[in-house]
């Protein structure tokens, strides 16, 4: 006799077929989740970027740091080159479709480790702040016009200073000039009281990490006011001063980087409009992104490969998608890196590119970069990169995006 068949349990079979189909669902909008995250991830433009080959204008010995502006009468970009083996400045005035006439000499008396380019007395024409290292001091070449600049003005600072970033600390409408002093483990800030004589009546010394080397000043706080954060390369520190809204700085935090951080800049990063940090570290062979949380704080870094001791980074969106990208100068070898944003503040991997082929494998040979600049140098409104090498040459690569 056969067995009555055993009455299937439909309810086990339902709670079976629906966990099957839940599954079935979810896995389709992870992988619909996942396809869209990968679609907008690949679809940043002009990934990978295209430069032209690097065009070559000769430096004096040790070019160190790079800057541009509008050094004469004409709208097109010049670049100037800090010589720091010639005790000079060279500036390259362009001819505004990319190419530069044969660098002009400007004699800086003492050893200068840093150029920062500025508009400082308001007259529409770029001036020029030096550090003199050896004299502890800043010099200002005020612009006079025809390619010429007044002696320049000197005023005293603290040990050995470098990097130089110019804002309106205290906002009377004034430019303040902020300076690290790296022997001293300090900023001076020289505060403005009157544009026509530039006398930066007052100054300010305020204390960071040791060998402090870069500053780079931004309102990290969105409350107008405008803040700053420098790199402390023994400490493997940045130092981050929030401004008290008068200009006046009272309280240092102190935030760790990776190994021996050097150089510093500031941009949003991830369009939620507060300011990001990019840091070079020179030992580690990194940068470190700071994401800002809204309120000035910076609690977590994220790192990206270089491959050999790096200091300059500049800020600037390559490829025209409203989110800035990282350009960053590699001291120990014959390329840049230039990180895509991933339109989220996150980027892609180095892309490299070579700024002096060295056809002959040569290892002792310094074909280094050291210091990299940006800017539209041929008026396509694309961002050109320039900077300088081991080989004494500033080479200039035009965006191709
Ligand atoms: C750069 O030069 C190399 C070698 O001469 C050449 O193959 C390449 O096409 C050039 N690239 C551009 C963007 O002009
Ligand atoms: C300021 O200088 C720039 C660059 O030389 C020029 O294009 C612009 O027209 C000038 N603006 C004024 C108001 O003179
Ligand atoms: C810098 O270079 C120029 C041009 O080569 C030369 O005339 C000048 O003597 C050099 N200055 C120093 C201090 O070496
Ligand atoms: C750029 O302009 C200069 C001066 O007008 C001219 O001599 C040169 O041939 C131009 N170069 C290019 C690549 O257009
Ligand atoms: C410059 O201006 C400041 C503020 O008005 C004044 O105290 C100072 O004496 C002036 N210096 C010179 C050299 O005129
Ligand atoms: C600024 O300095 C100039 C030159 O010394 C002087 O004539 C002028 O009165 C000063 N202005 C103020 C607001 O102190
Ligand atoms: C920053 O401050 C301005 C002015 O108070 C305000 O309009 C803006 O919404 C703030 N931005 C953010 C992202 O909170
Ligand atoms: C330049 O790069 C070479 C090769 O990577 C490296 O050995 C050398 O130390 C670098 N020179 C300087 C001055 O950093
Ligand atoms: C950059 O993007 C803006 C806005 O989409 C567009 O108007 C402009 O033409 C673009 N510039 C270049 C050089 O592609």
């Amino acid at each position: 006799m056969q067995e009555p068949p055993i009455p299937e349990d439909h309810s086990q079979k339902e709670t079976i077929l629906s966990t099957k189909c839940q599954f079935l669902l979810w896995s389709w909008v992870l992988i619909l989740i996942s396809i869209m995250i990968s679609v907008i991830a690949t679809d940043i433009p002009c990934n990978p970027i295209e430069f032209s080959n690097y065009t070559s204008y000769p430096t004096q010995s040790y070019p160190w740091s790079i800057s541009n502006g509008y050094f004469d009468e004409d709208s097109f970009l010049d670049i100037i080159v800090v010589n720091r083996g010639n005790t000079s400045i060279g500036i390259y005035y362009g001819f505004g479709n990319g190419t530069f006439e044969s660098p002009k000499l400007y004699n800086t008396a003492y050893d200068v480790a840093y150029v920062f380019v500025r508009d400082m007395n308001n007259d529409n024409k770029s001036d020029i702040v030096l550090t003199y290292t050896d004299t502890n001091q800043i010099a200002i070449f005020i612009n006079k016009g025809n390619q010429n600049f007044n002696s320049p003005i000197t005023f005293p600072v603290g040990n050995y200073p470098y990097w130089i970033d110019v804002s309106d600390f205290n906002k009377n409408n004034l430019l303040d000039v902020i300076v690290v002093n790296d022997r001293a483990a300090s900023v001076t800030i020289l505060y403005d009281y009157n544009y026509s004589n530039l006398s930066f009546s007052f100054s300010k010394t305020y204390p960071c990490g040791n060998d402090v080397t870069g500053v780079s000043v931004a309102d990290f706080n969105n409350d107008s006011y405008p803040d700053f954060v420098t790199t402390d390369y023994s400490d493997n520190t940045i130092s981050l001063y929030i401004n008290p809204k008068n200009g006046i700085f009272n309280h240092k935090k102190k935030i760790y980087t990776s190994i021996a951080p050097w150089g510093i800049a500031t941009a949003d990063l991830n369009n939620d409009n507060f300011i990001d940090i990019v840091n070079t570290n020179f030992v580690s062979f990194t940068i470190s992104v700071f994401s800002n949380d809204g309120h000035g704080n910076f609690n977590k870094f994220d790192t990206y490969y270089i491959g050999g001791t790096t200091m300059s980074v500049t800020l600037a969106d390559l490829n025209n998608d409203t989110f800035i990208d990282i350009i960053a100068a590699n001291r120990a070898d014959n390329f840049i890196c230039i990180f895509l944003n991933k339109q989220n503040g996150i980027f892609e991997t180095c892309q490299r590119f070579i700024t002096e082929w060295n056809i002959y494998g040569d290892t002792d040979v310094d074909f280094n970069v050291s210091a990299v600049t940006t800017g539209d140098f041929n008026g396509d409104n694309k961002i050109d990169i320039a900077l300088c090498t081991g080989q004494y040459n500033m080479n200039v690569l035009l965006n191709l995006c």
